[in-house]
């Protein structure tokens, strides 16, 4: 019994021997430097000491109001993949840090600092689409630029990966991705002379689908294996590019890079707002000036239903949005709640987990919005009435879900395997796929785990390759496993500092996974 009092005390200690070597720029450059580096999106780089320590005080601050690292929704609600949050050790660690007079600790034992510039996470895409250089100048205030790029494409195709790449990290901050089929985008293009045309709320068209979104520090968006969006034969695809105020002639080339799936079928995965200001319960959408009203709106699903993401979408008078689900069976699946709708931080939401939505399922909505003066963000001063529209100064009401028909063992198609700390809680007989998850840690200082599936026992390779495809480690070489999850634990050596990719491959079906070793 008495040890356990030995190693509460000494608790206290280990945190407050943090030091920036050995305990703070690891976390830092798996937290803040996608964001924080220069020419990265955020004002100041946190790749040297120097730089992070005369910002330490405000660090401290961002970092105890859970302000920093950015991530709108309410984690106590719901969980998704990739958060980009600390825990409350992290937070401990950092706080312990700046208190303590950022040390530095032994130079010789820090990590070397990530690079940015210009990484594209896809490798071998099968189809970039770029957009012309365009010459940002937002000293008006904030930009939202849409471009309409021609795909080309003679058949459909189904995306399984999508990655908008910014021209310069320091001026995007968010881009939507649509595709279209009509020739509204081309021509609202065409009829403005410099590049793209000016939209806020969407592309202008209404037929144009959300197929992605980018948010600063966001990589490749992937879907889980034989699943794909469609990419219809002659589509157009239309990035809205929002540039934020106060930039003076910086040129940007936004390019977004597609890989289709390969295999033989492909399931469609839908991206569409069940839950939308068209249907609202109190409807219609118009917010007299100084009203807070809330607007409600529920869709009972017609079918099993496999949900991968959700997508709130709002402009300036948002406040906060939730989104649950309320089962035949009357379980409550809550989806998401963002407290603090920030229309410049929008994101798309991947679950850990597929979730599954049965039969008889209704999906609800409520949106609060704030048209009075205490909103910082009201476009109108003094506030106005405001109704659905795409200008700056209409609002909107939408829940996109990503989703497809549901399929037996879905619901055990994990998205980010770093978010479960082990798998005993899987059901490992009804993944029917091959599956290679995220490593983890990434980035990797030396030792990592990699995780994988298969659904019959099988010989299995698997091998780390550089960004030239050269192979530099073999972890697996035809090794025997059974079915089901296994986990291999391996160790970057002495490999060069950069961008690594582990491949899995098992009777002739190959998965790829990045990894980024800093
Ligand atoms: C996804 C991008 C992103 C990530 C990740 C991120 N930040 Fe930021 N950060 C920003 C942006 C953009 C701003 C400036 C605008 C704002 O405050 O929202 C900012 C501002 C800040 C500021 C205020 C700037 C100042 O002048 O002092 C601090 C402090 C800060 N971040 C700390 C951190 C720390 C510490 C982390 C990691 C634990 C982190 N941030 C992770 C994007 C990011």
């Amino acid at each position: 019994m008495k040890s356990h009092w030995y190693i509460l005390f000494f608790i206290p200690f280990i945190s407050s021997a943090q030091n920036w070597s050995e305990n703070i720029a690891p976390l830092f450059y798996q937290k803040c430097t996608q964001c924080h580096h220069t020419g990265g999106i955020a004002p100041t780089s946190y790749l040297d000491y120097q730089d992070a320590v005369a910002d330490a005080a405000s660090i401290r601050v961002k970092v105890q109001q859970g302000k920093m690292p950015p991530w709108p929704p309410d984690t106590t609600y719901s969980r998704f993949a990739h958060e980009r949050t600390l825990t409350q050790q992290q937070v401990d660690d950092i706080v312990a840090w700046v208190q303590n007079g950022t040390p530095e600790g032994d130079t010789l034992l820090a990590p070397i600092p990530p690079s940015y510039q210009g990484v594209a996470e896809i490798q071998n895409p099968d189809l970039v689409l770029q957009i012309p250089p365009f010459a940002v100048n937002s000293t008006g205030g904030d930009v939202y630029r849409c471009f309409a790029l021609p795909t080309g494409l003679s058949a459909q195709r189904f995306i399984s990966q999508l990655e908008a790449l910014p021209g310069d990290l320091s001026v995007v901050h968010h881009v939507l991705v649509f595709s279209d089929t009509s020739a509204l985008p081309l021509q609202l293009d065409a009829q403005d002379p410099a590049p793209g045309y000016s939209n806020f709320g969407g592309t202008g068209s209404n037929s144009s689908q959300l197929i992605g979104v980018w948010a600063p520090g966001g990589g490749a968006y992937t879907l889980p294996n034989a699943m794909g969006i469609k990419l219809p034969a002659g589509a157009t695809v239309v990035l809205q590019v929002h540039y934020p105020g106060g930039i003076t002639n910086v040129t940007d080339t936004t390019q977004v890079r597609f890989k289709f799936s390969t295999t033989p079928f492909t399931r469609e995965v839908f991206i569409s707002s069940p839950l939308n200001h068209f249907q609202l319960d109190n409807g219609p959408l118009a917010i007299a000036p100084n009203a807070t009203p809330t607007f409600y709106a529920h869709y009972t699903l017609p079918l099993n239903v496999t949900a991968l993401g959700v997508a709130p979408h709002m402009h300036l008078l948002g406040k906060t949005i939730t989104s649950y689900a309320v089962t035949p069976t009357y379980d409550t699946i809550p989806i998401i709640h963002l407290p603090n709708w920030d229309f410049h931080w929008q994101g798309l939401y991947s679950f850990p987990r597929l979730l599954k939505f049965p039969t008889g399922t209704t999906l609800y909505a409520a949106a609060s919005y704030d048209n009075t003066l205490n909103n910082p963000n009201n476009p109108n001063d003094p506030p106005r009435w405001t109704y659905l529209g795409e200008r700056t100064t209409d609002e909107m009401m939408l829940v996109y879900f990503v989703y497809t028909y549901y399929l037996q063992g879905d619901e055990n198609i994990v998205q980010d395997s770093s978010f479960f700390a082990g798998f005993e809680s899987l059901n490992h007989e009804v993944v029917r796929t091959v599956q290679l998850y995220d490593v983890f840690p990434n980035p990797v200082q030396e030792r990592f785990t990699v995780n994988f599936f298969i659904p019959e026992k099988s010989d299995v390779s698997m091998s780390i390759i550089d960004m030239e495809g050269r192979k530099v480690l073999d972890l697996l070489d035809d090794t025997f496993f059974n079915a089901g999850f296994h986990a291999v634990e391996a160790d970057m050596g002495e490999q060069p500092k950069g961008l690594y990719f582990v491949v899995l491959s098992v009777d002739g079906i190959v998965r790829q996974k990045k990894i980024i070793h800093a």
